[in-house]
């Protein structure tokens, strides 16, 4: 058998499967967690401990078809605006009842576009943030920009704020895919915002490229990497397109005609992976790139890189605590998902009351298969010694799971004295061989989260 048609055997063409920032993945969460639970959580932090914090704008100007992030669009700056009085509401609501001396790790804004925030709310929701959790040694504070939603202004109430990190999304830089997925930004754009960003002593920034779009071809994506690559950005995400047009309607725009078929996706995703290879940049994971500088990069060669609803991080902090609409907070004891709509999360908050709708208490065998989930996604292996040493599992059970791990994956996985290890031509199947250790998925009942 080819490599090919192993590949497509094991299920690697298989889009339902999930991309494992959480374990279990937000399909399994229940309504067992609600806003008492998570105010009990957050009073639990201990005091003088460190935290991290994940805001939501889920607002854009115009909506890209491809996109299945949870956003909505706005002409006006009115809803903007109202949105960020209640996440000033909601962090008070945190301050009230954290412990005193927390401090923040990282302080993340996603969407959506954040940017969308005028420059006096950039001001006043950091300002607001910085109150209720003041930033630590080393914190970094980074924002998704949308090129094509930025300006001096803005920017410079965010480096004003503390920014040190950027993250902008490119897609892909060819005009015809660009038409075709309804996201228009050129080139020019692209680098304007780049050294609007830079001139900023932002030194860390981390660019977006999706492949497997429609109409990419080898030729395409190499020219939109080349392009990527003259801007130097010390990360890059290279995330499979995912198109799910029953999760966001909006991709009923996209002709599913000219999408690529699973072995071209996998073949876009390697030429794109040789181009950052050659180019210096480490492979960080399934997905992600990192020159050596960088602290992705740093983190996964001292054995630290973790996995968030973010995707990769090298952030330590035990608690992430999520702000806003549909936001998911991680807590050592489980985890909180507020309100996905903004108008209930809003309502939520104007009452005073946290929006949190579901959630997860996590069990120890959780805590057991979280761990051996995110080591194959960070490490694409599991070192059975560290395994043996943090949880009470014995050496007989362990050995067990890989055995069947083994006995699906075959020689695509390693097994040894030191743990399991995926060879490098089995990376791409990395994300089915983790749900070989998903208790809940096994029953491969649902549909997972699909970006
Ligand atoms: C919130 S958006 C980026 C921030 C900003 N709004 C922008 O557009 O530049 C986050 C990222 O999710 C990724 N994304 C969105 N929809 C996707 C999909 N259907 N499949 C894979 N990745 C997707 C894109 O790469 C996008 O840059
Ligand atoms: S890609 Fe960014 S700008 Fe486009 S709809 Fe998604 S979140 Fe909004």
């Amino acid at each position: 058998m080819n490599q090919e048609s192993q590949l497509t055997r094991l299920g690697l063409f298989d889009a339902r499967v999930p991309r494992y920032t959480s374990y279990p993945t937000a399909p399994h969460f229940s309504d067992s967690v609600g806003p008492a639970q998570f105010a009990e959580w957050i009073e639990a932090i201990p005091a003088g401990s460190s935290i991290s914090l994940y805001m939501h704008v889920p607002f854009c100007r115009t909506l890209c078809w491809f996109c299945a992030c949870r956003t909505q669009g706005t002409q006006s700056d009115d809803p903007v605006r109202a949105y960020a009085e209640v996440l000033l509401a909601e962090l008070k609501m945190l301050k009230e009842r954290l412990a005193p001396g927390v401090t923040l790790s990282r302080l993340h804004w996603g969407g959506g576009t954040p940017t969308l925030m005028p420059p006096d709310m950039i001001r006043r929701v950091a300002a607001a943030v910085y109150e209720a959790v003041p930033m630590g040694e080393g914190a970094e504070f980074s924002v998704e920009i949308d090129p094509n939603e930025i300006d001096d202004a803005r920017m410079d109430a965010l480096a004003e704020s503390g920014l040190n990190r950027a993250s902008i999304g490119v897609q892909d830089f060819d005009p015809e895919i660009q038409k075709v997925i309804g996201r228009e930004q050129s080139y020019e754009v692209t680098a304007g915002a780049v050294a609007m960003i830079r001139a900023r002593g932002v030194t860390s920034l981390n660019a977006d490229i999706l492949y497997g779009l429609p109409h990419q071809t080898e030729a395409r994506i190499s020219e939109s990497v080349n392009k990527l690559l003259s801007l130097r950005p010390d990360r890059v995400a290279l995330y499979g397109y995912a198109h799910v047009p029953w999760m966001a309607r909006r991709q009923v725009m996209i002709p599913t005609d000219h999408l690529p078929t699973p072995q071209e996706r996998l073949q876009l995703f390697e030429t794109a992976r040789r181009l950052f290879v050659a180019a210096g940049y480490d492979e960080i994971g399934i997905d992600h790139f990192a020159l050596p500088t960088d602290g992705l990069a740093r983190a996964l060669k001292a054995g630290q890189l973790k996995r968030n609803f973010q995707g990769y991080t090298d952030d330590q902090a035990p608690v992430l605590v999520g702000l806003g609409a549909s936001s998911i907070s991680r807590f050592p004891q489980g985890f909180a998902q507020n309100a996905p709509a903004t108008s209930a999360h809003t309502q939520a908050i104007r009452a005073a009351r946290f929006s949190t709708v579901r959630g997860h208490v996590f069990t120890p065998e959780d805590l057991l298969r979280a761990r051996l989930i995110e080591a194959i996604m960070c490490d694409f292996r599991i070192d059975a010694e560290e395994i043996l040493r943090s949880f009470s599992i014995t050496p007989a059970r362990l050995a067990e799971m890989f055995a069947a791990t083994k006995a699906v994956f075959g020689e695509m996985v390693e097994i040894s004295p030191a743990g399991l290890f995926i060879p490098e031509p089995a990376r791409p199947l990395t994300r089915m061989i983790a749900r070989s250790f998903d208790a809940y998925d096994l029953s491969k009942s649902g549909h997972s989260s699909a970006i």
